[in-house]
């Protein structure tokens, strides 16, 4: 059965890793399994895509697009038109995609008019807010895919609302796998604390990119105003869609938020783990945080991942700046801490499913 795997943001490496090694060690056991991965481009610079598939030894891709960057239909338009062009030539038994991004977009629509099987990567997640171009992008995924990996009961549920039950399984989140393999390799003697002068449990860490959130200049000021009212150190690896939107704001820098370039996942996950609390519009950091039992605030009106909310350890906390900064005083650790989200070992099953479904999808 050969695999065609198309991915092309930061999360989506981070994903693709646990699944591009359950299939190698397949293939190795003589299944006839093979991955041939694509790399749409979305995501170019070192930090944002090279980094990952040398920590997490992603196997180097087959092609890799290079579409870049772009409003929505040009970026999603180039993807379209170079993804058909690779699958004429590799004429894959199934496609996988992952999440939500453009690149999930194009490579859904692009195997479903040529008759190829899809396969989706966390599916059923919903914000229920269509203004999220992430949103369109995962419902127009979910409704063109044959097998629906889901991360929890919830996003099977949402799908049986939405009419689709064929095809459904739920196999736990991804994101668990990787963030298992990584807790294996972070070295405790890691220096990315020292380097950037902080310490374990007295500093927050933030991540911001949603477009909501860097597209209006009145969001992300309400969000800096907030980080600049706290006594604590805050770190702040910074997705290049925001250093745009800071550098057109001439923001200069609060003495206390320490801005740095993204980090490779391990060191990410490191600086998770040590933090006091994290602060975020991520998706994939929500679950992080909880996984690792930090508290976290979500700097957003609403969450796909709803149980981390209900769980205590997430609070979705908005965009005003005074309610930002009362929250992270006052968001305790709850002494419940459930497993959410499976159980780190979604990737077997998610391989499992696409052997055994074989010519069946
Ligand atoms: C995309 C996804 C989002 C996901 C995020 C993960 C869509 C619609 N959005 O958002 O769901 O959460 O990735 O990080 O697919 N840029 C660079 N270098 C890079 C990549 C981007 O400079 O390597 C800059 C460019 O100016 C670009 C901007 O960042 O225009 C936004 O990049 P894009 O891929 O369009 O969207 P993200 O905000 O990264
Ligand atoms: N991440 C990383 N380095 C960073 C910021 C994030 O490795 O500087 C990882 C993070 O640990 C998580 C994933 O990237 O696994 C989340 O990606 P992102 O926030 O870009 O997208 P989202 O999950 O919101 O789609």
């Amino acid at each position: 059965m050969k695999i065609l795997s198309i991915i092309g943001a930061r999360p989506q490496f981070i994903k693709a890793a646990p699944i591009s090694h359950a299939i190698l060690n397949r293939k190795n056991e003589g299944s006839g399994l093979r991955e041939i991965i694509v790399h749409t481009g979305q995501h170019y610079d070192s930090n944002m895509s090279e980094i990952f598939f040398q920590e997490l030894e992603i196997p180097y891709p087959h092609y890799n697009l290079g579409v870049g960057s772009g409003s929505h239909g040009c970026q999603t338009g180039r993807m379209l038109e170079k993804i058909e062009e690779v699958l004429l030539v590799e004429k894959p038994d199934c496609v996988i995609v992952y999440g939500d991004t453009n690149s999930t977009l194009a490579g859904a629509l692009a195997a479903s008019k040529l008759n190829i099987k899809i396969a989706h990567v966390e599916a059923g997640l919903r914000s229920f807010n269509r203004q999220m171009p992430e949103e369109i992008n995962r419902i127009v995924a979910d409704h063109l895919a044959d097998l629906l990996f889901c991360p929890s009961q919830s996003a099977v549920d949402i799908l049986g609302q939405e009419g689709i039950s064929h095809g459904v399984h739920l196999v736990g989140d991804i994101m668990a796998d990787s963030l298992a393999i990584a807790l294996t390799q972070i070295d405790p003697r890691s220096q990315i604390m020292k380097r950037f002068g902080i310490q374990n449990q007295s500093y927050l860490l933030a991540t911001i990119h949603r477009a909501e959130n860097t597209d209006q200049p009145e969001n992300l000021k309400a969000i800096l105003t907030a980080f600049q009212f706290l006594k604590e150190p805050i770190l702040f690896p910074v997705h290049p869609r925001t250093r745009n939107t800071l550098e057109k704001l001439e923001y200069s820098c609060p003495a206390n938020v320490k801005m740095i370039d993204p980090v490779g996942y391990l060191d990410m996950v490191q600086l998770e783990k040590g933090a006091r609390m994290i602060l975020t519009d991520s998706g994939g950091i929500q679950k992080e945080a909880y996984w690792l039992g930090v508290p976290c605030l979500t700097l957003r009106n609403e969450t796909e991942w709803g149980e981390t909310i209900k769980s205590g350890w997430n609070q979705l906390v908005g965009l005003e700046a005074d309610k930002i900064i009362r929250a992270i005083y006052s968001l305790a650790r709850p002494e419940a801490h459930p497993n959410l989200y499976g159980d780190g070992h979604a990737a077997e099953r998610i391989v499992r499913i696409l052997t055994e479904s074989g010519n069946s999808i």
